[in-house]
């Protein structure tokens, strides 16, 4: 199963069309799209975070609070669009994960104290367009380091276009030449 974590906020969002060429060429596996502004996730507040407590001290990993982690980890492949924003992404995507990363369904603690990962998921893509140049730290950066180290997700690849809102360079053309690269 492809998990598609739609994190784009405009109508007529690059970022997306990037992504859709890549589900495109990943073919017609199942698939579970995930537009997040329209889930209803929110923010870990003191009530939820009690919540999440009880229900993990009460081994309940059945709950419907961790259904988006299970789906997460159950996930073949992951595919997150999100626009750059602010040097990462948008704060939907944030609030995703403080509801995905749950111990004891995408990750657990070893025996020598370290992380290790839970996921199924052997590839995840993370496609993202910047109006600058991409500083590939604090979004892309983050989300590999997740992966890789926490979740156990062995191969992450970006897909990028960057540079879109700069004086003097093509948008369309350098939205054409990232389909283009996708689709060899
Ligand atoms: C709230 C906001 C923050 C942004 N922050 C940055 C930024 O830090 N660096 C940058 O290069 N572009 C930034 N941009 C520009 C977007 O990354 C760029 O326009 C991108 O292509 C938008 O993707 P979309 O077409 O999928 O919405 C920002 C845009 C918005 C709306």
């Amino acid at each position: 199963m492809i998990l598609y974590l739609d994190c784009c906020v405009r109508e007529t969002s690059r970022t997306r069309r990037l992504a859709a060429a890549l589900l495109e060429k990943l073919g017609e596996d199942e698939r579970r799209t995930r537009y997040l502004y329209k889930e209803k996730l929110s923010a870990l507040d003191e009530e939820r975070l009690l919540e999440r407590e009880r229900l993990l001290a009460a081994g309940e990993y059945d709950a419907p609070a961790f259904r988006y982690a299970r789906e997460w980890a159950e996930a073949d492949t992951i595919v997150i669009a999100a626009p750059f924003w602010d040097l990462s992404f948008p704060s939907v995507l944030k609030t995703y994960l403080e509801n995905i990363y749950v111990t004891g369904i995408v990750s657990r603690y070893g025996k020598d104290g370290r992380p290790e990962g839970l996921c199924r998921a052997v590839r995840l893509y993370y496609v993202t367009t910047s109006g600058g140049p991409l500083d590939e730290r604090y979004g892309y950066g983050y989300i590999k380091t997740l992966a890789e180290d926490y979740f156990g997700i062995p191969e992450v690849r970006l897909i990028k276009a960057e540079m879109l809102d700069v004086d003097g360079f093509d948008a369309e053309t350098i939205m054409k030449e990232a389909i283009d690269r996708i689709r060899v």
